[in-house]
């Protein structure tokens, strides 16, 4: 049996090869615009900011364009992003002061789970930070290191705890660590020195 179309057939294929064109081109006109708006969304320029809002981690958008995504976004990308002059940059960025509201953020989202947001800890798995002498000490390393690199078996304060602290470096940045180490110094009434940014990255370069 031989396949015959008739002339009514023909005219709904040709409907259907319409309306696919029709799809197919809104798509495309999707995507164009997609890419634009993608492009020209405002970002920080200040290097401050930008660690703030976790500048190490690759956007999710860029992770999960697939190959002609990514194709896209790298085009898009230089025309989007015209580099400040370098003397407006530096001015924007000023000193570090501490932002408390991304601290507690922070330490509530990375933190509270073992440590909890009273700062009390756990019995015997979770050391409290409330009152805990590495927190108090006006030299941070100690506090430091332990964000960074995590710690287990230290005897604090006299007891020893069930739970591993895992290390955090690779997911924070030198802003983020400050502002959770003021916050931790900050807190239920911890009253010690602040750190920066400069101390977290000097622990970071092993000194
Ligand atoms: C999975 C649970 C867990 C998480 C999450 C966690 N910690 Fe810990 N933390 C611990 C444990 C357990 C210890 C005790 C380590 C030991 O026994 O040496 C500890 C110890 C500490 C200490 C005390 C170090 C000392 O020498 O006294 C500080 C400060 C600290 N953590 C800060 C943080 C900060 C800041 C975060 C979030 C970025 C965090 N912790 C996230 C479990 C955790």
């Amino acid at each position: 049996m031989s396949l015959q179309l008739s002339p009514s057939d023909h005219s709904t294929l040709r409907h259907l090869a319409i309306m696919f064109a029709l799809l197919a081109g809104t798509g495309v006109i999707l995507i164009i615009i997609g890419t634009f708006v993608w492009a020209s969304r405002a970002k920080p320029t200040d290097p401050l900011q930008q660690q703030r809002a976790g500048a190490r981690v690759t956007p999710v958008s860029a992770v999960y364009a697939g190959s002609a995504g990514k194709a896209a976004l790298a085009a898009a990308a230089p025309a989007a992003a015209p580099k400040p002059p370098a003397a407006s940059a530096a001015a924007s960025s000023g000193p570090y002061s501490y932002a408390a509201d991304k601290g507690k953020s922070m330490f509530d989202s990375t933190c509270a789970a073992c440590h909890q947001t009273t700062g009390e800890g756990v019995a015997g798995a979770f050391p409290p930070l409330k009152g805990n002498p590495a927190v108090g000490d006006a030299n941070p390393k100690a506090q430091i290191e332990t964000i960074l690199n995590g710690r287990h078996g230290t005897v604090i304060a006299g007891k020893t705890y069930s739970g591993v602290m895992p290390p955090f470096g690779s997911q924070l940045t030198d802003v983020q660590v400050a502002d959770i180490a003021n916050y931790e110094r900050s807190s239920w009434g911890n009253h010690a020195k602040p750190v920066t940014p400069a101390d977290v990255a000097a622990v970071r370069s092993g000194k």
